[in-house]
């Protein structure tokens, strides 16, 4: 049987809970393929992974191989094929008295995690290694982290499918469609209030989803609120950040980057900006992406873009690089 090498961070966490049985089910990598799985949690909470452990073992499932609990990124690292970094704080828990709701305040709290896990992946993971995001802000940890991995052969995304999801859900409701009838949902930019989810590229039944739709007012007010506002939305009703659906988009992007993408779709992610549609090099920006039978990931090119959507791409543009520019001394 073949073997996929994975590591999850914050894998004691509400995101790693939904995630794990998902990675080692057979649903994700197939169902001949072996799953090993390096779970890492700060120190404190380490002990816990045990019980995670526990579970996973008692699922019974053909597909798991090893699991193996870490608290150190550099034991943890070696070898590894996919790296999902979950570990991080999220917004609306209080520490130290101080709520933390602003981006700005993670940016603080988090950037330093990425700084030693890039190093370790980029040290000690495999040649072709992929290395997912979820933690925030995740454009900016992703920057961290692929700056300290100099290692230009792995690939470092932020997760942004789900956000492409919530978009999507938006115009099945509002459209009376399913879900599969809408394709190639591209989240411009940051995964942050200030994403662009695109209407014009994207499509229902092959022709351009604004058109179908045909309300402008809709899409520049209403979708567009709900789609950046979703997670704090869920924040507030939760008590929580999204976690089931968070896990979800992860495994999404893990399975759109390993198969072939068809010719009528692509997906989503934030990737290092090569100068694509004019976006500076040096940001982890959301694109729309295709991937090719071996796994490698590309930037869907030459989409046209409306002056609406560029006055919308140059915002969540400078928000990135705004954001660059308070961790400038992490890179
Ligand atoms: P959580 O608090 O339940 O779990 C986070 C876990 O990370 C904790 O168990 C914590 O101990 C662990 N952790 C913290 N620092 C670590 C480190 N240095 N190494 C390893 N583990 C570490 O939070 P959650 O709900 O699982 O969310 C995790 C992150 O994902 C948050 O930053 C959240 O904002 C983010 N998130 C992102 C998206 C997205 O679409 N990109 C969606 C939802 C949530
Ligand atoms: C989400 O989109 O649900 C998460 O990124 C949580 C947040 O802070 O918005």
């Amino acid at each position: 049987m073949k073997e996929v090498n994975v590591l999850v961070t914050g894998a004691a966490g509400q995101i790693g809970y939904a995630l794990l049985t998902r990675l080692a089910s057979g649903e994700t990598f197939g169902p001949d393929v072996k799953v090993n799985l390096n779970l890492v949690e700060v120190p404190q909470v380490v002990s816990r992974l045990e019980g995670s452990r526990m579970e996973l073992e008692d699922c019974g499932f053909n597909t798991l191989g090893t699991v193996k609990n870490f608290s150190d990124m550099n034991e943890a690292s070696g070898d590894i094929d996919w790296a999902l970094l979950v570990g991080s704080i999220p917004r609306g828990i209080t520490i130290n008295g101080k709520k933390i709701e602003e981006r700005a305040d993670l940016l603080k709290i988090n950037g330093g995690i990425f700084t030693e896990q890039g190093k370790a992946l980029g040290e000690n993971a495999k040649a072709d290694a992929k290395i997912l995001v979820v933690g925030n802000p995740a454009n900016t940890n992703a920057l961290i982290g692929c700056t300290h991995g100099k290692n230009e052969s792995q690939t470092w995304m932020a997760m942004t499918a789900l956000d492409a999801n919530r978009a999507k859900a938006q115009v099945a409701n509002k459209c009376n469609l399913e879900i599969s009838d809408i394709k190639k949902m591209t989240i411009w930019g940051n995964h942050s209030p200030t994403m662009y989810p695109d209407l014009d590229n994207a499509e229902i039944k092959g022709e351009s989803a604004s058109g179908w739709i045909n309300d402008q007012n809709w899409i520049e007010s209403d979708f567009l609120r709900i789609v950046q506002q979703r997670g704090k939305a869920i924040i507030d009703a939760r008590g929580a950040s999204s976690a089931t659906s968070a896990a979800n988009a992860a495994i999404d992007t893990v399975k759109a980057t390993l198969s072939e993408t068809p010719e009528d779709d692509w997906f989503s992610a934030a990737v290092l900006s090569d100068g694509s549609y004019n976006v500076p090099e040096g940001l982890i920006f959301g694109f729309p992406l295709k991937s090719d039978t071996n796994g490698k990931v590309s930037i869907v090119q030459d989409l046209p873009i409306s002056d609406y959507a560029q006055d919308k791409i140059n915002l969540t543009t400078q928000e990135l690089l705004d954001e660059k520019n308070d961790i400038k001394d992490l890179l």
